[in-house]
Formats: structure tokens, sequence, C-alpha cells
């Protein structure tokens, strides 16, 4: 058993899962834990004309405001994806908005993209310097109206948009009224020719919800076919509770172990379906090493995880 199991877990899982997330930021930040990190020439790969050292990155939400780029190197991690960032700064939603399913090593989130806005954290990144390939994930600023959420991407585009290897629109949080909607054809491909029209020389991505049915998904495909972006993130956390062994009823997104199957079956899907230029980021549930290689082996070229890492540590 590590160290993480033995104290810093325990130690941790006292506290509200808020509370834990801040006290490890802090831990984080201070970079007094490292892990050797990892290589192997096999696990190397370019994409994005970027070296990435292994294939599992960090995935949005744990670093949302930028905080702790210089460190995430040292616990292991090929890449980072920092965000949701939005062009408003905004607290996010009420508290307690973060719970813990231990039987199911899954979480709940309602957060609502609490960040510190576009502005701001794009000082942070020109202040650090990441060692490993940096991602930035850009979301709809919860005041601005559905019909103007292009603009509001383009305002939080325009500011990072030079310190980034690749950049991901984000449409799939349940937790924004009315982000989902974006994920619409017509919508997302606003936002698409928005920030192309700011720089369209960066890697674009789209990060998508679990929560569709494969006919949805292929509309997905022909607009990422015709516009040409980089890539799809799959999957943001799913409404579904399928298959839950606590008895929860708070609303917000369920990640971690219950997500696993789906979010590989889409990236299963968008392998067999998209042409072998576009990049698939596969994220959801992947809690040990075998997920890991099972999600490479169903399409994917880069991994991330967020709830597999509260539960298993570095
Ligand atoms: C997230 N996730 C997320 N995604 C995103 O695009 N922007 C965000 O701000 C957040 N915030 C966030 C907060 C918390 C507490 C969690 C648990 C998750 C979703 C995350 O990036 C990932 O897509 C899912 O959690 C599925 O992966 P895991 O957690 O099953 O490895």
């Amino acid at each position: 058993m590590g160290l993480y199991d033995s104290i810093l877990k325990p130690t941790l899982f006292q506290f509200d899962p808020e509370k834990a997330h801040e006290a490890a930021m802090s831990l984080l930040k201070s970079g007094l834990l490292k892990v050797k990190c990892f290589e192997h020439p096999a696990l190397k790969q370019t994409v994005f004309g970027t070296t990435f050292a292994n294939p599992l990155g960090l995935a949005a939400g744990f670093d949302k405001n930028a905080v702790a780029l210089n460190q995430w190197h040292q616990l292991g991690f090929g890449f980072v994806e920092v965000g949701t960032i939005t062009a408003k700064a905004q607290s996010g939603n009420k508290k307690p908005r973060l719970f813990r399913l231990p039987k199911d090593q899954a979480l709940i989130n309602r957060l609502g993209f609490n960040n510190d806005g576009a502005r701001a954290i794009a000082m942070h990144i020109a202040e650090s310097k990441p060692q490993i390939p940096l991602g930035i994930n850009l979301g709809k600023s919860k005041v601005t109206p559905v019909e103007d959420a292009a603009k509001d991407y383009g305002v939080s585009y325009g500011l990072v948009h030079r310190y980034g290897n690749y950049f991901v629109i984000n449409v799939s949080s349940p937790n924004t009224p009315g982000l989902r909607e974006l994920q619409v054809r017509s919508h997302l491909a606003e936002i698409i020719n928005t920030l192309k029209e700011i720089d369209s020389e960066r890697p674009l991505l789209v990060k998508i919800a679990p929560d569709m049915d494969f006919g949805a998904l292929d509309e997905i495909i022909g607009l990422v076919h015709e516009t040409q972006i980089a890539g799809i993130v799959a999957t943001n956390t799913t409404i579904g509770r399928a298959g839950l062994l606590t008895k929860v009823d708070e609303t917000g997104g369920l990640s971690g172990k219950p997500l696993r199957n789906v979010a590989n079956q889409f990236i299963r899907h968008l392998y067999l379906s998209c042409d072998k230029r576009v990049v698939l980021i596969g994220v959801g549930g992947i809690m040990n090493g075998d997920d890991l290689y099972d999600r490479i082996a169903s399409g994917a070229t880069l991994c991330q995880i967020y709830t597999g890492w509260v539960y298993g540590g570095p």
C-alpha cells in the first residue's frame, strides 16, 4: 500500500470533498508531492505537433484556474488540461456541490464552472512554465444567453489562444443551464467558426456528453469532418444513474467507474466512424492501468483521468 492509500487518502476523505480538493491543491502547489514519472519510448508520441511523454493527462476541472501548472509533470502526467474557463469570473453553484460515492468509486458534481475568469487565468498561465503539453478548456459564462455563446467562447479564446497546445470547446457539462444545447450542429458550428476567425492555426477539439445516442454523435462527427477541427474529447460526466450501488438523489454529473463502459463505447464508435486524422481523447471511468490500455485499444490517442486519481492517487 502506497503513501496515498495509507495516509493521504484516509486524511483527505475525512473532509468534505470540496475542502479536501482545496487541501490537495495546496499540497500540490507546494511541490512537496512528487512521484517518479514513468517514461518509456513506447509511450511517447507526437500529437498536435507536440511531444507527449506518456498518454495519460489530468482531465479538465481539477486545476480549473491553472494555479498548479508547474507541478503536474512531477505527478506522472503526460499532459494537463486546465479549466473550464469562462469569459466572466463566476463562483459556481451553491455548496454542497461535490459528493463522493465510495462504494461506486464515483463522484457527483454540480460545481457549475466556478473559475477566476479567462483574463485572470490567462495571466496565471503566462506566468507558469508547464513542462508538459497544456490543453485549455473553454466554456460559456452562466449569465450569457445561449444565442450569444459563440461570442463568449471567443472572448476566452482571444485571451488564451497563445498559450495552449490544444483547446477544448466544452459543450457538455451538465451544470450550466443550456450548455448541452450547444452540441446541436448549428450552435457548435457557430462557435467553431468564431474561434477559427480568431486563430485558425491552433488545434481545436470538442468535448461531448455521454448522454446522447449514436445518431446525435454522428451529427457531431459530421461537423468535425466538415470543419476539419483537430479532435474530440469523449466524454464529460453523465446525468444517468444506472447501476449505482449508492442511493443518491443529488443532481449533477456522475464520473468514475460507472461511466467507464459507456465512455469506452463512445471512443470505439468514434474510432470506427472518424477520419483517422481526428485525434480522440478518451476520458471517463479510467480507474487503473488496464482501463487505460482498453481505452487506447478502443481508439483513443490520449486519455485523461479525474475521479480515478481521487480514488487511486498518484
Ligand atoms: C469535472 N469535469 C469537468 N469537465 C470539463 O470539461 N470542465 C470542468 O470544469 C469539469 N469539472 C469537473 C469537476 C469535477 C469535480 C469532476 C469530477 C469532473 C469532467 C472531467 O473532466 C471528466 O470528463 C469526467 O469526470 C470523466 O472522467 P473521470 O472523472 O471518470 O476520470
